[in-house]
């Protein structure tokens, strides 16, 4: 069934001066406010702490955007206790009254749109009209995940004669919320909302480099009405706070977005039954990809072209749903390739901040080494088709195409998590299939093509969570495009979906004889 009455945020059109003054102010007003301190907070009360670390702008690596405070180990167990005490009142909150909660951040959302996509573009680097697809998404996610949860808590009933069975959802407890950078305010967003939403107690751990952002989260959070206790920012460092909460006994579920090592680590340790614990732990992982575009000899150039560049190097390939792979059909290989090199050379590489500016810095000094690495592997393994030159001042890699790579080369099989593209001939279609699934991802994927025969297969045997036909791969939209994977792509159900939010319920039945 469809869901025809959800309405997504509208984005920005930049297409309007008076909007792309109000986007260029609005950095100007950001920039005025870089450097202040952020602190966590625990229950209710914002926290100094013995360590800070700097959040820089990855467009210019000397510019401070904000300073966090990280918490200790002692702090993560008072935002713990603090949580749990929160709990027993926020369950029994209304779910209608969580919700509404939820749509008045979403209303401040809406109306802060310009400041926070100035902030997001200063702190991770994104250019504004990418920032504010990532606002739109987060307003999505609090008034669909609002929604959602009014539709769960009507339940079930499967009442017979003398027999009322009645089928409804409670809240599991503590969930402790791990966010990415690259999409730092939608899918932070996203996982707390959706935590909260439920009636779980919530702490947030972003990721360093995003801190500031997450707290702006927070901020609004409070401002909606989340009470004292309920939500938490716990910035602190992954390997030391993060594991703490990770395995920490009165934790329920564990929601991150982020790398295949950590989330296979997290789900390790989430798994061990710790003495004083009465529960197993629920985790919900989304992880890498090694996503993939087959454009066959039917497909229409003009538009696979521009959809695998703008796939392959928006946010300069940091996106878990990226394309990373191509995979074209040899009778079109030679002018696929062409093409490619051309339109992606007629790229503009700069500040995130620069109107002009189509792809900007990756996030920090050690991605921009651990691409660098694989640029490098690429040398030694493939051709280089295209290479382009860098901007100095920050944290720049250029669009980089690697040609004639075989399948099983390191670029084609690893996530690299940059702007780096490997194009692989096929044979034929099936070949073609074959690749494309030969990997340990199952995220996203994409097919250029007329043929309708082709279009089918894809559709039965292209394995990801998210395939998408004749457009690009990025960009999924709440309630259109539920977004997630499976392989090593991750565990857990679609973000923006349905069955998203039974993650953070525990069902129960109650049958009653009359
Ligand atoms: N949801 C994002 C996209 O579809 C990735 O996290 O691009």
């Amino acid at each position: 069934s469809s869901n025809n009455q959800f309405a997504n945020a509208p984005d920005t059109d930049y297409a309007q001066a008076e909007l792309r003054q109000k986007g260029q102010q609005a950095l100007e007003q950001v920039r005025n406010s870089l450097g202040k301190t952020y602190l966590p907070l625990i229950d209710g009360e914002y926290v100094e702490t013995a360590e800070y670390i700097n959040s820089v702008n990855p467009s210019r690596s000397s510019e401070i955007v904000g300073k966090i405070g990280l918490i200790s180990v002692e702090q993560a167990e008072q935002a713990m206790q603090a949580a749990k005490t929160a709990f027993p009142t926020w369950q029994k909150t209304p779910a209608t009254e969580r919700a509404a909660i939820l749509r008045k951040a979403a209303q401040i959302m809406e109306e802060k749109r310009h400041e926070l996509n100035a902030w997001i573009c200063l702190e991770v680097g994104k250019i504004l009209p990418q920032a504010d697809a990532e606002v739109s998404e987060a307003i999505d996610f609090c008034r669909y995940y609002a929604d959602e949860m009014e539709r769960l808590d009507s339940g079930y009933n499967y009442d017979i004669a003398g027999e009322t069975n009645r089928y409804f959802y409670q809240p599991r407890g503590i969930a402790v919320v791990i966010s990415p950078w690259n999409f730092p305010f939608a899918i932070a967003t996203g996982m707390t909302v959706a935590a909260l939403v439920t009636g779980n107690c919530t702490l947030l751990k972003p990721a360093e480099t995003s801190s500031v952002i997450a707290a702006k989260i927070i901020e609004i959070l409070v401002q909606a009405g989340i009470p004292k206790g309920v939500i938490q920012f716990v910035p602190g460092k992954g390997s030391q706070v993060g594991a703490y909460m990770v395995e920490h006994p009165d934790t329920h579920v564990i929601a991150f977005t982020g790398s295949r090592e950590v989330g296979c680590r997290i789900y390790a340790e989430a798994a061990k039954l710790k003495p004083e614990q009465k529960h197993l732990k629920r985790v919900i992982a989304e992880m890498g990809g090694k996503n993939a575009i087959i454009v066959d000899e039917s497909a229409d150039l003009d538009q696979a072209v521009a959809g695998v560049v703008s796939s392959a190097f928006g946010y300069t390939g940091q996106k878990c749903s990226a394309c990373s792979r191509v995979i074209v059909l040899e009778p079109i290989y030679n002018t696929f390739i062409e093409r490619l090199v051309e339109a992606t050379k007629s790229l503009n590489v700069g500040v995130a901040d620069a109107p002009s500016t189509q792809v900007g810095p990756v996030i920090d000094a050690n991605a921009r080494d651990r691409i660098l690495e694989y640029i490098a592997k690429g040398k030694e393994e493939c051709q280089l088709a295209l290479s382009m030159s860098a901007p100095d001042g920050g944290y720049f890699i250029p669009p980089t195409i690697f040609s004639d790579v075989s399948p099983d080369a390191t670029i084609a099989q690893e996530e690299i998590f940059g702007p780096v593209l490997a194009v692989i001939k096929a044979s034929n279609f099936d070949e073609a299939l074959t690749i494309a699934n030969s990997t340990d991802y199952a995220l996203t994927g994409g097919l250029y093509s007329r043929t309708p025969d082709h279009i089918d297969r894809a559709y039965q045997e292209f394995e990801v969570g998210n395939l998408y036909i004749n457009r690009t791969i990025t960009g999924a939209i709440v309630a259109r495009q539920p977004f997630g994977g499976f392989k090593l792509s991750g565990v857990g159900s679609k973000a923006g979906g349905p069955d998203y939010l039974l993650q953070f319920l525990e069902p129960r039945v109650v049958t009653e004889n009359i």
